[in-house]
């Protein structure tokens, strides 16, 4: 449920700018969250006339990234450096991990101001989660960051997520930035990509390229639909989990699909590569 920034004036955190789209709040906007403004909703009104399921596009990564979640608590990582938070919602990285090992540690990193106000309140009472200011798409800024190096053992594996922002990257070297991550993680660490994607199918190029559109010329100003091939690459050499780079509703789903997927979900896969 969204509400309108005219209704709750005095909710606007500081240094949040109501007039431009961002990221966070139309990602926010598209999971039924409430820190959005008209101007996030505005976005997903463009893209929905080409793509009336978009919000799935949203729904799909969020439930990757709980999956990916849960089977990395399982394998053992207490570490999760978290690449592009986004506002909170319900079952955030830190909760489905503490859950199952109240000792892991989580270090959030974003830059945008209505992330990082939501965050900071939430986390204050929990001393294993940090949010970190950085520029996601700058490896050297973040790994070299002060919490980031505090609060993480880097001699240790961990889980490393860019999970829904790698498509607002709009270089054609995403390879080489991931790399430098990887470069930086302890053997046995992880790392876990989702990312819109164009399957190269007729009926689906044609859906990811007019999405692609709307975004990239909207004032979010981002949103590339890359190919399988691109997105592979961007995990290196790292060894893909089971099932591998697939649509993210088939990376270990909660279950069968018990009605056919919205076309949209074909637009976007996940996976999960580990360290040798
Ligand atoms: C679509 S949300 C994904 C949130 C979360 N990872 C998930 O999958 O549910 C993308 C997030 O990346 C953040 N982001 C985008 N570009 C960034 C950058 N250059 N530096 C830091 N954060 C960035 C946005 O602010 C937003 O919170």
């Amino acid at each position: 449920m969204s509400h309108s920034s005219a209704a709750y004036p005095s909710a606007v955190p500081v240094g949040v700018d109501t007039t431009r789209a961002s990221i966070a709040r139309v990602y926010d906007a598209a999971l039924n969250g409430k820190d959005n403004y008209d101007v996030d909703r505005q976005v997903l009104d463009q893209v929905r006339t080409v793509a009336p399921q978009v919000n799935d596009l949203a729904w799909a990564n969020r439930d990757f990234l709980i999956r990916a979640c849960r089977f990395l608590a399982r394998a053992g990582i207490d570490q999760f450096l978290d690449l592009g938070s986004g506002l909170p919602t319900a079952e955030n990285t830190h909760q489905v991990v503490q859950r199952m090992n109240p000792q892991s540690k989580v270090v959030y990193v974003d830059n945008d101001p209505s992330v990082l106000v939501h965050a900071q309140a939430l986390l204050a009472s929990n001393s294993r989660t940090r949010i970190a200011e950085a520029d996601i798409f700058r490896p050297l800024e973040v790994l070299g960051n002060d919490t980031v190096r505090r609060e993480l053992d880097f001699t240790r594996p961990l889980a490393l997520f860019h999970i829904g922002t790698l498509h607002h990257y709009l270089g054609d070297d995403g390879p080489a930035l991931t790399q430098t991550y990887i470069d930086a993680l302890p053997s046995g660490s992880f790392v876990a990509i989702a990312h819109f994607h164009d399957p190269e199918t007729a009926e689906h190029s044609e859906l990811a390229r007019k999405m692609e559109e709307k975004f990239i010329h909207s004032p979010m100003g981002s949103g590339r639909f890359r190919t399988r091939d691109e997105i592979q690459a961007m995990f290196g050499t790292l060894d893909m989990v089971e099932p591998g780079l697939v649509r993210c509703d088939d990376w270990w789903s909660d279950g069968p699909h018990l009605t056919p997927l919205s076309d949209v979900r074909n637009c976007i896969v996940g996976g999960v590569g580990r360290k040798p």
